[in-house]
């Protein structure tokens, strides 16, 4: 790894510069970092914006985002500071050439002051519309063009749909190498995400059984107890599919499903998710329902609140037949996972936030033991918990001590926060330091985004030809629309919660 003295001078030129995301996320991680000493010693961060901001005003703001979001809390007086010495502030008009013939020239000065070309970071903080924008006019003021030094990161949403993801990427790969292209999926950035390949493939203990001889059925479920809070404009546009299910909830479905890697090369390792991608068997239009459930939150009992019904949220419209959860039964089809039923849920305003994936277990061919010793019998599984409580566990039969034979499930369980004594970092620190890095291993790959956009293609299709009768169909603070559990396969279910909470203990 390399240490801040090592790093290579940089600048994050960030658009979008006095939005949600900058001070929410991108701040408070750059921040840490600072903080870690894991940022070059010489960077420079230019917010650049359409408002009319005073320095001070933004400063301040971005203070109290990091009081506020950054994992470490107070903030240090001192270290902010010398940190925010490094924050200065462009205003203009991303469509126009003006603000980026500023740019130019504020890199220019940093240029010769350093008496070295930095590595640039252009980071799209923006509202999508702009994402074809920005990449045009860098290109035009030829600040896209060091192709080892340049980089561009895209938040998602990578397009609506397979057609505009296409149009985008073909826009991002006019102006930029794909090499220079780093396209966001924060859950990629999380510890616990990327440990699923550690524990996979750094351990030859579970690889052998990871596969259909083996495993029964396979669960991912990304739940969250909010609602949508002040996004109703955006969520509106999105529902449950795109905002989750093609981004995050595919790359969970690649890192548990995938094959191991030769090296830990980046285009080795997304090689092998596309891989994942390109084997999900399509779902037949006119199957969807059988594969797809799709649910909205009505109004119920949120951590001990009455809630309000997604269709009365600020900027969504009162026949909205927007999805707030979706479920979906997808099969890998190949020779590891072939007929293995994996299950994805996840929705907004559901009874907690959790987010984890269990890998259920075959029972064993041949139950030798008595009947009577067998009632609690539970085939074994494995709980792979991404957030809240990171950690894996293991669950398996154990014999109750006794002089009866008596056979019990009991868990064996690894817990972050035990085990190791340091913090975890946020997820977008992690992707900010490999950016820095240029290491793309955690991020997506047009071939990848599209990949994903084509497997939920049939049922955004489906869905928009065929508006739902039932919406609301869940109350808020439940586990989602009954329907669900209509995708089961007989003797599958999702993990209840009380099972969960009881194997973390
Ligand atoms: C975002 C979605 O990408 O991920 C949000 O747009 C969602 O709707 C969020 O709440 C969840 O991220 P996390 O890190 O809180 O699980």
């Amino acid at each position: 790894m390399k240490t801040n003295e090592q790093l290579t001078q940089t600048v994050f030129a960030i658009f979008g510069g006095s939005g949600d995301l900058t001070w929410r996320k991108l701040v408070p991680s750059l921040f840490n970092l600072f903080q870690n000493l894991s940022m070059p010693q010489e960077f420079s961060i230019i917010a650049l914006d359409r408002i009319d901001l005073k320095i001070e005003v933004l400063h301040h703001r971005l203070r109290e985002g990091v009081a506020k979001f950054s994992r470490e809390g107070k903030v240090n007086d001192e270290h902010w500071q010398l940190f925010a010495s490094h924050i200065s502030y462009i205003q203009g008009d991303f469509t126009k050439p003006d603000i980026y013939n500023s740019l130019k020239d504020q890199l220019q000065k940093l240029e010769e002051k350093w008496k070295i070309k930095p590595q640039i970071i252009f980071y799209m903080a923006t509202p999508s519309i702009m994402f074809g924008v920005i990449p045009k006019h860098l290109k035009e003021a030829s600040l896209a063009a060091d192709h080892e030094r340049a980089r561009i990161v895209v938040e998602k949403p990578i397009g609506s749909d397979i057609a505009s993801a296409l149009k985008l990427n073909h826009m991002l790969t006019s102006n930029f190498r794909e090499s220079q292209i780093f396209r966001i999926d924060h859950y990629l950035g999380k510890e616990t995400v990327q440990n699923i390949l550690a524990f996979r493939f750094a351990n030859p203990l579970f690889e052998p059984i990871w596969n259909r001889r083996y495993v029964d059925y396979v669960t991912i479920t990304v739940a969250e107890d909010l609602g949508i809070a002040h996004r109703g404009t955006y969520y509106e546009e999105a529902g449950a599919l795109r905002d989750m299910v093609q981004n995050h909830m595919m790359q969970l479905l690649c890192l548990v499903a995938m094959e191991p890697m030769v090296s830990f090369d980046a285009d080795e390792i997304r090689n092998k998710k596309v891989d994942v991608l390109h084997a999900v068997r399509p779902i037949p239009a006119d199957k969807v329902n059988e594969f797809a459930i799709r649910g909205q939150y009505g109004t119920g009992n949120s951590s001990g609140k009455e809630v309000l019904a997604y269709r009365k949220e600020c900027m969504v419209s009162p026949e909205s037949n927007v999805e707030t959860y979706a479920a979906l039964k997808l099969f890998v089809d190949n020779w590891r996972w072939q007929d293995v039923p994996f299950y994805l849920r996840t929705g907004k305003r559901l009874p907690r936030q959790v987010s984890e994936v269990t890998i259920q277990f075959r029972a064993v061919p041949h139950k030798s033991f008595p009947v009577e010793t067998t009632a609690d019998w539970q085939a074994a599984s494995l709980i792979m918990s991404i957030q809240p409580d990171e950690g894996i566990v293991l669950c398996f039969q154990a014999k109750q001590p006794g002089t009866k034979l008596l056979l019990k499930p009991v868990t064996m369980r690894f817990n972050y926060q035990e085990s190791f004594s340091i913090p975890i970092p946020d997820a977008y620190e992690t992707l900010l330091w490999d950016v820095m890095n240029n290491d793309a291993t955690l991020f997506m790959r047009a071939d990848q985004v599209e990949a994903a956009w084509n497997i939920v293609m049939p049922i955004l299709d489906e869905w928009s030809g065929n508006p739902p009768l039932d919406f609301p169909n869940y109350s808020a603070g439940t586990w989602g629309p009954e329907a669900a559990n209509r995708l089961f396969d007989p003797g599958h279910h999702w993990p209840t919660p009380t099972e969960l909470t009881k194997k973390m203990n």
